[in-house]
């Protein structure tokens, strides 16, 4: 069995990625940088992306081509706050998804590194 299926497959992950993005909505660092009317279209790609990472099908690149993730976040702002605040409201999500200690930090320390990862600037905002 691969990861995917581990946690629970799909509904796993969008349980992960609502959670997630239930915390951006209100995040004063963090909501500016989506587009102000919906935040929908970003879910479902962050969703599809960590589906076909773990394991599961590859709807993602059929959309969206290879992930190319550092340069996709090139246009945003993602300095040591950003990332904070990502990991902030991924923490609470990862944690409500209650995982079997393995698994979850399996999750949790890709999730933290690829967001160490992500980060473009160091510049004071
Ligand atoms: C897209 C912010 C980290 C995966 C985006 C977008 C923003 C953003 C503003 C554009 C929204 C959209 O899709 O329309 C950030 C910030 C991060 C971060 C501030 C802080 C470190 C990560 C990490 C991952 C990730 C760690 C993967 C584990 C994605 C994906 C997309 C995306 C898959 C959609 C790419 C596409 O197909 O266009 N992110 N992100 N992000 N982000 Fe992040």
């Amino acid at each position: 069995m691969n990861f995917f299926d581990a946690v629970g497959g799909e509904p796993t992950f969008r349980k992960l990625v609502d959670e997630f993005y239930a915390g951006v909505a209100t995040d004063p660092v963090l909501r500016p940088l989506y587009p102000e009317e919906d935040l929908g279209p970003a879910a479902e790609r962050l969703t599809l992306f960590l589906i076909q990472y773990w394991g599961g099908p590859n709807t993602y690149s059929a959309q969206r081509g290879h992930p190319r993730l550092r340069m996709r976040h090139a246009s945003f702002r993602v300095g040591p706050d950003e990332r904070d605040a990502w990991l902030a409201h991924m923490r609470h999500a990862v944690d409500s998804l209650d995982l079997p200690a393995d698994l979850h930090t399996t999750l949790w320390d890709y999730l933290e590194r690829a967001a160490y990862f992500m980060v473009n600037t160091m510049d004071e905002p």
